[in-house]
């Protein structure tokens, strides 16, 4: 008896996973096919897409390539982390004497030694994967079956930045009945577009799209979780929908605590959208990631203590493409080039603004200018 299994995440299901399922059953033909649902622990998880959304995705993605597929909960039965050989062990149990495939994604391959319990899934099951473009050959010494013909460059994590960084679901990378479900139950960010649109002028919401597809170009260039990079990107002017004495009044009754905080609200109190954007990632958004908040508390004067992140951030926010000026084209060219220079020249433009506008220059601002220009020398 030949049997399959497939486990994931599925966080979304994507086109890529379509087609490996689709291929592994004409190759294989297994009398069964099990789809396995990763568990993730509510506490840890690294997405909060609950299980039954994952397994209703898997379900309407997969359910038509095949009669002989189950979707299988044995993972949320067991109610924790589930490594790849207990899944080998519980269809061994499952059936009498299984002929075991498992599914693996092609990036797993190289790494498949590290596994818990390698020696197990080698001796009971033959992995089996779809090569990817630009797949260099992998020399694996175990028993392992490479599906025929390549298969898209896709993953649930550039998926679910793409929704977070624009708010539409990708139609050439997820089939619409798993699109139906994001939408029906706001996943993945869909959420916090909508509340952007009602709290946000129609440009100031265009803007904060813009801003977060940069931060994803740059997140690549710069090793930054790109996800991250466009939470950072979408929600950063949250706060600008307010105006000077509704920021101010906001961050006293929040307790939000702002460097220069009487001068700002004397002067300028428009910076201060800034640290009431980060109050809305984190309390509206739920965002609890430090260096997320830090760069949208940032990006409008920096700091000392800038992340590659809030760098990103706020060279992305002066130089997106819906800026007109000359200079975003500029600082946009210098930043997929050199992070650090791009830096420089929107700090400089930035205080020049200022200045030619007649306006009061933050001690921040200056601060943050004179690091930099140590730091260059
Ligand atoms: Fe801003
Ligand atoms: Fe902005």
């Amino acid at each position: 008896m030949k049997v399959l299994v497939f486990g994931g995440s599925f966080d979304p299901v994507h086109k890529g996973h379509i087609a490996v399922l689709k291929k592994a059953l004409q190759i294989i033909k297994p009398d069964a096919a099990h789809v396995v649902p990763a568990y993730h622990s509510p506490f840890k998880a690294k997405s909060p897409t609950p299980f039954k959304l994952r397994m209703q995705m898997a379900r309407a993605a997969f359910a038509p390539l095949g009669k002989n597929i189950i979707f299988d909960d044995y993972e949320l039965r067991r109610g924790g982390k589930t490594y790849s050989y207990q899944l080998v062990q519980y269809l061994r149990q499952r059936y009498d004497n299984p002929e075991i495939f498992l599914l693996v994604g092609t990036d797993c391959l190289n790494d498949l030694h590290e596994w818990k319990n390698p020696q197990y899934i080698f001796q009971y099951a033959t992995v089996v994967a779809g090569k990817r473009k630009g797949f260099s050959e992998h020399k694996a010494d175990f028993r392992h079956l490479f599906l025929p013909g390549q298969f898209p460059k896709m993953s649930s994590t550039r998926v679910r930045a793409h929704i977070l960084s624009c708010g539409a679901v990708p139609e050439d990378k997820v089939v619409p009945e798993v699109a139906q479900i994001i939408v029906k139950n706001d996943l993945y960010g869909l959420d916090v577009h909508r509340w952007l649109k009602a709290h946000l002028k129609p440009n100031r919401y265009l803007h904060s799209i813009k801003v977060a597809e940069l931060c994803a170009i740059l997140s690549d260039i710069y090793d930054v979780p790109v996800e991250k990079a466009v939470q950072a990107g979408i929600m950063h002017d949250a706060g600008k929908g307010f105006s000077g004495p509704e920021l101010i009044a906001f961050c006293k009754e929040h307790k939000i605590k702002v460097p220069y905080f009487e001068d700002i609200c004397r002067f300028e109190p428009a910076l201060l959208h800034s640290y009431v954007s980060a109050w809305f990632a984190k309390h509206e958004f739920g965002v609890k990631d430090k260096d997320v908040l830090a760069a949208i508390s940032e990006h409008t004067l920096g700091s000392l203590k800038m992340t590659t992140l809030s760098k990103i951030l706020f060279v992305a926010d002066i130089s997106s493409k819906d800026r007109k000026y000359k200079d975003a084209f500029v600082i946009r060219t210098l930043a997929a080039q050199d992070l650090e220079k791009a830096l420089l020249y929107a700090a400089n433009r930035k205080l020049w603004f200022t200045i030619d506008s007649q306006k009061w220059l933050c001690p921040v601002g200056i601060e943050l200018w004179n690091h930099l220009v140590k730091c260059a020398n």
